[in-house]
């Protein structure tokens, strides 16, 4: 039996005071934002509590689904690569970026410069990268593109999306379980138009023709189970709330994922335990489901 943890979009604060110039963009409504809004929803405690329950639960490999800086600062990545290595060595963490780590142009890069052994494949590739750990074959996608004020859209891209269906059709010949890790959730609802996937239909359509044993995401700061059409039955499609959200009437308060991998090739076991922050700081088990 294998272990995979879930966590996503931490959005880790305190932001650096930033210069000036660094604000004549839309890191400035970011920083209103912040200041007005999130400042107050997402905890440095509360991270580290869920990041401890996770640990205690000794998981075989830690997937990250983004989201990890506020405002693309510079000085925010640092602070994000050092949290990153307090979850893990690159072998056993493996991290996709998120829209706010893609937040202006100019910050387009950096995610792959300050987080770059996270987000590779095994043989050293970049995006669309595989891993393989255990009966698992990770799969790491990148959605994370600048977009304008008020946006929060991502987008795979053709080429991403070509490499991807190859990859999926070469993992379908090997005994492995097959984990997507995505930013923006594969489905949008209408609530959530302006934050979209914009080729989610492709991405679905792909994973109907090819397959994958499991979707993970983050972006809506919510624990959703979506089900997704496979070449053989459904497959699900598992977002997780923000890692470091406090209880309030924002977002759901702050939760990881863990699933239990067991079987072989249409015979697996996927059972998912979700864990997440309830009154006095305490993580206990919220839901346990069986998902194959
Ligand atoms: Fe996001």
């Amino acid at each position: 039996m294998f272990t995979l943890a879930h966590l996503s979009d931490p959005h880790i604060g305190p932001i650096p005071p930033p210069r000036l110039a660094e604000l004549i963009n839309k890191r400035g409504l970011g920083l209103i934002n912040w200041y007005r809004k999130r400042h107050r929803h997402h905890r440095a405690d509360v991270l580290e509590a869920i990041v401890q329950d996770m640990h205690a639960h000794a998981p075989g490999h830690i997937a990250v689904t983004g989201d990890l800086v506020n405002i693309s600062l510079d000085t925010e990545f640092a602070g994000a690569a050092r949290w990153l290595m307090s979850v893990g060595t690159a072998e056993h963490v493996t991290l996709v970026p998120g829209n706010h780590d893609a937040y202006i142009r100019r910050a387009s890069g950096w995610a792959a410069q300050h987080w770059g052994e996270y987000m590779r494949g095994d043989d050293g590739a970049g995006f669309p990268f595989v891993r393989r750990r255990g009966p698992l074959a990770i799969i790491g996608l990148t959605t994370s593109l600048p977009t304008g004020p008020f946006m929060a859209t991502g987008h795979l891209g053709g080429e991403q999306l070509a490499r991807l269906a190859e990859i999926l059709i070469t993992l379908s010949r090997e005994a492995l379980f097959r984990v997507v890790l995505i930013h923006h959730p594969p489905i949008p609802n209408k609530r959530h138009y302006m934050k979209r996937l914009i080729d989610g239909p492709m991405f679905r359509a792909l994973i109907a023709e090819h397959g994958a044993e499991l979707v993970l995401h983050g972006h809506n700061h919510e624990q959703q189970l979506m089900w997704l059409d496979g070449p053989h039955g459904r497959i699900p499609a598992v977002g997780v709330p923000s890692a470091s959200a406090i209880i309030s009437d924002h977002d759901e308060p702050a939760a990881h994922n863990l699933y239990a991998i067991d079987g072989g090739p249409g015979a697996w076991s996927c059972e998912m335990v979700v864990r997440g922050l309830r009154e006095g700081r305490e993580i206990t088990e919220l839901q346990r489901k069986r998902l194959t």
